[in-house]
């Protein structure tokens, strides 16, 4: 397996390009089992995690193509009426759920194995099966699967979330789409990345409106066809890289980013006392102008603090003056990060969902760490940085299910950042 050797580097100075939204492009490319031509997706992150979103749409029965010089792939639906995820699939990558909704719209069945949790939570589907059986689905769970039907299709429908749930409202809105009649989702989730698919579907011929705001109202239509889409710039990626520029006390320019996606990113990171401009080329962030101090953080459903930079930000409050509170309300269990960044010398304490992270510039040792998530493991990586010595991070495979060239885009900016296989 491989890992990460992380040695004390230097400010970290110059610039980088953001990749397409992982969290974007992989609900956009379980939509395109609803259409009924080609779909053309440019801006393609090539991830670990769209690798196996691409298996589970060939294993449907689809033609997929990519070329990753490009970043496009190009999804052909097959003729096929398959509608059974492989367990293996489901296994690798939560998100797989995502095709539930399309599969069931477009063939009136999907039997999907049941994600089950993670290191960050139990992660129920819950929210998911409400939406879709109040459209008509009947939805029956055990031995670890999950099989939905509507043989007379779906219905539109009021859906109440009782949490704004990413996937939730976006497994609701695909499935919507075929549905016939109106089908309004209140209490829905607003993140970007809700509204990028809901722009795939409407180019596809979908009639969605609201997306961004906590109602979305979908007229179901009868067909979907292909379309040509450039997925949104990654905000969990840019908000990494300007805690990178931060935490290494550096100057990064941040090209290819949507300031509007990252206002609380920024907002936290001036509070510590870096610099943000939002400069004609991207984001530009300085942590070499003043002595960065501690700020207190909370995560919570867009556009709140994401949880997403969570471990991030934690990371870097472990090198500021002063000790802050960082408060996890998404996530049941998402503190795993906090015990590595202790074995690197932080003195972080947890009780319940608060984290109290006592800061100091100099604190921090290299250590050998283990990458828990995607997060946590960016997260150890900005630390080794930036610790005393060497730092080992392994079990980088989260990381790369999530991060596009992460030590590479690292290493032009100066980290001193090796690839190892073990
Ligand atoms: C998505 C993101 C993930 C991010 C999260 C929150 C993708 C592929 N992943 O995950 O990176 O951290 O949003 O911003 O887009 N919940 C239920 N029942 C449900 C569904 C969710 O109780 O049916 C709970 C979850 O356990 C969690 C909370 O709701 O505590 C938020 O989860 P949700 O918004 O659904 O996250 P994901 O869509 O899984």
């Amino acid at each position: 397996m491989a890992k990460y050797i992380v040695e004390q580097s230097g400010p970290l100075r110059g610039e980088v390009t953001i990749s397409g939204s992982k969290n974007a492009v992989l609900p956009i490319l379980a939509a395109t089992v609803l259409s009924e031509g080609v779909c053309e997706i440019n801006d393609v992150p090539h991830l670990l995690d769209v690798e196996v979103m691409i298996q589970i749409l060939r294993s449907l029965g689809a033609d997929v193509s990519e070329d990753w010089d490009s970043h496009t792939v190009v999804v052909t639906p097959g003729q096929s009426t398959v509608s059974e995820v492989p367990h293996d699939l489901v296994k690798k990558m939560r998100a797989s759920i995502f095709v539930m909704g399309p599969l069931l719209a477009r063939t009136g069945s999907a039997v999907i194995a049941l994600p089950g949790g993670c290191s960050i939570g139990n992660r129920p589907i819950d929210l998911h099966n409400k939406g879709l059986r109040l459209l008509g689905a009947r939805i029956l769970t055990g031995d670890g699967i999950v099989e939905a039907s509507a043989p007379n299709g779906l219905r539109g429908s009021l859906v109440y979330l009782d949490f704004p749930s990413v996937g939730a409202t976006e497994n609701i809105m695909m499935a919507a789409t075929l549905a016939q009649g109106t089908t309004t989702i209140e209490n829905a989730a607003e993140e970007p990345e809700i509204v990028d698919l809901a722009n795939f579907l409407n180019k596809m011929g979908a009639r969605i409106k609201g997306a961004g705001t906590d109602t979305i109202r979908i007229e179901g239509v009868q067909h979907l066809h292909g379309t040509r889409h450039a997925v949104i710039p990654d905000r969990i990626e840019t908000g990494t890289f300007m805690v990178a520029a931060a935490i290494s006390r550096g100057d990064v320019l941040i090209k290819n980013s949507v300031p509007d996606h990252v206002r609380p990113v920024i907002a936290k990171l001036l509070e510590c006392g870096a610099v943000v401009n939002d400069e004609v080329d991207g984001l530009r962030v300085r942590g070499d102008v003043k002595d960065l101090v501690a700020t207190d953080i909370k995560t919570l459903p867009y556009p709140g603090f994401p949880t997403d930079m969570q471990a991030l930000f934690m990371a870097l409050l472990t090198t500021v003056d002063g000790t802050s509170a960082v408060i996890e309300t998404v996530f049941e269990n998402r503190f795993m990060h906090a015990a590595e960044l202790s074995r690197m010398g932080a003195n972080i304490r947890v009780d319940g969902r608060t984290a109290i992270v006592p800061g100091n510039k100099h604190q921090l040792v290299g250590a050998r760490v283990i990458s828990t998530d995607l997060r946590a493991g960016a997260a150890l990586v900005l630390a080794g940085l930036v610790a005393k010595g060497r730092t080992e991070v392994s079990e980088i495979y989260h990381i790369e299910r999530g991060y596009e060239g992460f030590h590479d885009k690292l290493s032009a900016l100066g980290a001193k950042i090796e690839r190892v296989e073990d």
